[in-house]
């Protein structure tokens, strides 16, 4: 019996798989597409990561591909599913929405579908903070209406996490959604607010922020991240629920850019312009539930996760 983690050679995903590694003695498939959606390159120096762990399998294959899923599911008996892969920026949803629709609901499905012929014990399904909008009570309970996504990213990931849900009841695919509120840390996207800042930052280059630097995000470290998957994967009275993991502390985007000037010792020259469509103002999870379910509760403070993340752009910027 084996885990299954989409999205493995991603961010977060090639963290969760090495948090995993010492905790289970399993073996691990990681299925990646390694799209272009950033530098593969990237990606492939995640994977890089359990290269040389035979415990570890690395797929190279599209989710979206509902035969392959099931051909995937009958040769290794997945005893545990954890769906990370996705389109998951925010902005370039709103210019090309089809290839989230393709990837976040069509992928989602015929995952979906594949458990529900070889039947898994658990099946976690990465959601996200977008899932709430304008409309959603701050800060912003699972519950509780989540009003309207303001992107097409944070509307495919509600559908992801209805069809979820859905397979659950109808199926009994032993469905847990998870919401990660602004996930960072090493290994961080390029295409993230926070990467973009510290490149210019870094680099002396003309740094773009969109608004008045007011809009506040719930940062949350990929370790924090990583301590909620692991803990849903076990939890007992999770299974149909869904569960955010945040930090619970919302930052403004002008005390990031301070945040990062002081962990980088540089000045950003900032070029303000106008608001951009598809942004919340401001992102704050309610962690009531996912500490009473999971007894999660984020441990790494920020300024801490900031000097770190910086220690790895620096380094990793050097070795390439
Ligand atoms: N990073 C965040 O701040 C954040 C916040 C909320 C939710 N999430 C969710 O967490 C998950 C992981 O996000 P991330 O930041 O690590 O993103 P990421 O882009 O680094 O990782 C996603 C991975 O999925 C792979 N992938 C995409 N489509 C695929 C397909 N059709 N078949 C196989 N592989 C495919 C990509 O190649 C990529 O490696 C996503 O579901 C995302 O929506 C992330």
């Amino acid at each position: 019996m084996s885990i299954l983690v989409t999205g493995g050679a991603g961010f977060i995903g090639s963290h969760f798989i090495q948090r995993l590694l010492p905790q289970t003695s399993d073996p691990i498939v990681c299925l990646d597409n390694f799209n272009d959606y950033y530098d593969p390159a990237l990606k492939r120096t995640n994977a890089a990561a359990f290269d040389d762990v035979d415990q570890v399998t690395v797929v190279e294959q599209s989710f979206c591909d509902a035969p392959a899923m099931q051909q995937l599911f009958a040769q290794h008996q997945f005893r545990q599913v954890v769906h990370l892969g996705a389109y998951a920026g925010v902005r370039p949803s709103v210019a090309n929405p089809f290839i989230y629709q393709q990837a976040n609901v069509q992928g989602t499905l015929s995952l979906l579908e594949a458990a529900r012929e070889h039947p898994v014990e658990r099946f976690l399904l990465a959601s996200s903070s977008t899932v709430y909008g304008s409309g959603a009570a701050v800060p912003f309970s699972e519950d509780a209406p989540l009003g309207i996504p303001m992107s097409p990213y944070g509307a495919t990931k509600r559908a992801a996490e209805l069809l979820g849900l859905t397979y659950y009841d109808l199926h009994q695919v032993p469905v847990v959604c998870l919401r990660p509120f602004s996930v960072y840390g090493p290994r961080l996207r390029p295409d993230l607010a926070m990467t973009i800042f510290t490149d210019a930052i870094e680099n002396g280059k003309t740094l773009p922020v969109f608004g008045d630097g007011t809009i506040r995000r719930d940062f949350t470290h990929v370790a924090d991240i990583c301590d909620g998957l692991t803990a849903a994967m076990t939890a007992d009275g999770v299974v149909g629920e869904t569960i955010n993991l945040g930090h619970s502390e919302p930052i403004e985007v002008r005390a990031l850019i301070a945040g990062l000037e002081e962990a980088l010792g540089k000045t950003a020259n900032i070029d303000w312009q106008p608001e951009k469509p598809g942004d919340m103002p401001i992102t704050f999870a309610n962690l009531e539930k996912a500490e009473r379910l999971l007894g999660y509760r984020p441990k790494v403070e920020f300024r801490e996760g900031l000097r770190e993340y910086v220690d790895w752009f620096r380094s990793y910027h050097a070795a390439i």
